[in-house]
């Protein structure tokens, strides 16, 4: 029987994905960066809250010259054009001329990903690519948001543990669980 967790309000979370699960896409994930990046120092910005044990465990299993750094992102509904996302940490590296990965815990509409990778190319980033955890391609609004490196497709389930939260809660799960329907 498939493993459960009791939410809030009667909502009932399955396991999606075992801890060995994880382990395995990490492990791929991690192969195909080192590859691609290998001599080319790449800057990783890890986007907080909720990539923190993804990038944890991906960093250290990409053995190269590399620096990672963290950013916390503020989205918000604007009128204008170039806003939808503001750092709230600023980045204290110069990005210009570098290949920067983006490091994100799971891409839905891509919005996030859309907006902040223009705003580090306006900046002057050399590249920019990113990894995702996990991404939805049935919601994505942002065709140029799909993830580079992609640790697994899932369909539009809400999902959380793995950093991922639901409410601020569930980063702390090893594993990943998906809402029933
Ligand atoms: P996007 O800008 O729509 O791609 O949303 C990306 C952000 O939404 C992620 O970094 C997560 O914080 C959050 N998010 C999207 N889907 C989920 C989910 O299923 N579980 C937990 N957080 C999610």
């Amino acid at each position: 029987m498939a493993k459960e967790l009791q939410g809030t309000e009667g909502r009932v979370f399955e396991e999606y994905l075992s801890e060995d699960d994880i382990k395995g896409i990490v492990s791929e994930v991690a192969q195909r960066i080192t590859a691609d990046y290998e001599g080319r120092n790449p800057l990783f910005i890890c986007v907080l809250n909720g990539a923190y044990i993804y990038a944890a465990d991906l960093y250290r299993a990409i053995p190269i010259r590399s620096e990672i750094t963290f950013v916390r992102l503020k989205s918000y509904e604007g009128t204008s054009t170039t806003g939808h996302v503001e750092l709230v940490t600023p980045l204290r590296e110069d990005i210009k001329g570098r290949d920067v990965v983006l490091i994100e815990d799971i891409v839905d509409t891509g919005t996030t990903m859309h907006y902040f990778k223009q705003m580090l190319c306006e900046m002057g980033a050399k590249s920019v690519a990113v990894t995702a955890f996990l991404f939805k391609p049935e919601a994505l609004l942002y065709p140029d948001a799909e993830p580079e490196y992609v640790g697994k497709s899932i369909p539009r389930k809400f999902v959380l543990g793995y950093g991922l939260d639901y409410d601020g809660y569930g980063r702390n799960i090893p594993a990943v669980y998906a809402l029933k329907d």
